[in-house]
């Protein structure tokens, strides 16, 4: 019957669609492949944070990953040789590096560096980037490998630094942390770069806990805190000037977030806040959310390391590296050591942004010291 074959072949054409899409999606789905890059090309990552605000840990969440080649702070190079700016004049300068980084072109470098042949250990905190400290840069760990800092200093500092670039090119990620930018429209070019594949991380902590941080490091933020202050720095008191300090870096974390607010949607999606409390609260949770975000898969043995490096006993021995320690313990650590009058002072000067990101005033000093107080509200998701 006539019918009967006209169905039979319809039924073979849905067949043969069905497989055919079976096939597209086994090739092109989100199923992962280590080490390829992604067809729509690179993705780059912003960490946009502020001194003291849990970044180093956030770049270890991304340096780990063994898809991801990161640098921390590159921007450090620019501050050191072109010191006589401010802040403001700099950005330009900084954004530069940040888009030459982005595209692994490093002979963006030069203009910060020694002429001649150098070694990878020029750059700024090299060692912890894990990529630099294994293939193509360094033959001595995996790729794969979690790779402690000390040990990747020891045996890969004396690398050529021009193996950077290919090194740069054989990952499907590139990952930067940056401090040195106070507000949103350096970046809108970066943004809109077609050549690049922009997503911000704006890393946010309680601006109490960054004040109680940045004293037990003021010498080595000497130098950038007289960038960050410009004139204004001769002009004040020995005490009052990390107060100035906090206010300008709460104002500018507080314009970030609001500039961010007022992207266009399709802009918009490529900006995420975190709070480093929540972070801490729920490791695992909030690093999925922050790999997602990028389209990177939370791979087991990461896991696990997250797991202990933010579990681990006591306090973390070095201020500027990320270990083991008990890092809910380390974000509340201002509830007890501060005295409340500098609190009272500095929930004064950062108060519009406090606000703005959910952190609570403490009204007492027997609130400050009450750590079964949450100082948390929720954050309305830009
Ligand atoms: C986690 O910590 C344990 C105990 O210190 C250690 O044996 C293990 O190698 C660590 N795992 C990772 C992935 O860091
Ligand atoms: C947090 O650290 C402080 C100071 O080291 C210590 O006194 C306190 O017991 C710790 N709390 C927890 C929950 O680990
Ligand atoms: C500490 O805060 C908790 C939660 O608000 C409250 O129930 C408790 O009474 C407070 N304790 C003191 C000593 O203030």
């Amino acid at each position: 019957m006539f019918w009967v074959k006209k169905m039979r072949l319809l039924v073979l054409l849905m067949l043969q669609a069905v497989a055919l899409l079976l096939f597209f999606q086994y090739l092109y789905g989100p199923s992962y492949c280590p080490g390829r890059a992604e067809k729509s090309g690179p993705v780059h990552v912003l960490i946009l944070s502020s001194w003291r605000s849990g970044s180093s840990f956030v770049g270890q969440l991304f340096s780990q990953h063994p898809d991801v080649f990161y640098l921390m702070e590159p921007a450090w190079h620019v501050w050191g040789t072109l010191s006589s700016g401010n802040a403001e004049q700099l950005q330009m300068a900084v954004r530069d590096l940040i888009h030459s980084v982005f595209l692994c072109d490093m002979t963006v470098f030069d203009a910060y560096m020694d002429q001649g042949p150098r070694t990878l250990s020029k750059v700024f905190q090299w060692e912890a980037s894990r990529a630099l400290c294994s293939p193509p840069s360094c033959p001595l760990f995996k790729r794969e490998a979690i790779i402690s800092q000390d040990n990747c200093r020891t045996v890969c500092a004396k690398q050529p630094f021009n193996i950077m670039e290919e090194t740069c090119k054989s990952y499907s990620h590139v990952a930067i942390k940056e401090v040195r930018f106070f507000n949103l429209k350096a970046l809108y070019s970066l943004l809109r770069d077609p050549s690049l594949n922009l997503h911000i991380i704006h890393l946010i902590r309680d601006p109490r806990a960054v004040f109680r941080s940045r004293q037990r490091t003021e010498k080595n933020l000497m130098h950038d805190s007289h960038i960050v202050m410009g004139s204004q720095w001769n002009g004040l008191k020995n005490e009052n000037r990390p107060y100035h300090l906090m206010k300008v870096i709460c104002q500018s974390q507080k314009e970030i977030y609001k500039a961010a607010k007022l992207l266009p949607d399709s802009l918009r999606e490529r900006y995420l806040l975190i709070r480093y409390e929540d972070l801490v609260h729920d490791p695992l949770t909030q690093t999925s959310k922050l790999y997602e975000f990028v389209g990177l898969p939370f791979l087991p043995h990461l896991q696990t390391w997250v797991q202990n490096i933010t579990q681990g006993k006591g306090m973390g021995g070095h201020a500027f590296q990320t270990n083991s320690r008990n890092a809910q313990n380390v974000s509340q650590a201002w509830r007890w050591s501060l005295p409340y009058n500098d609190v009272v002072r500095l929930q004064n000067i950062c108060r519009d942004s406090m606000n703005v990101m959910g952190y609570l005033p403490v009204l007492s000093e027997q609130d400050q010291r009450n750590l079964s107080l949450g100082l948390l509200s929720p954050l309305g998701m830009p």
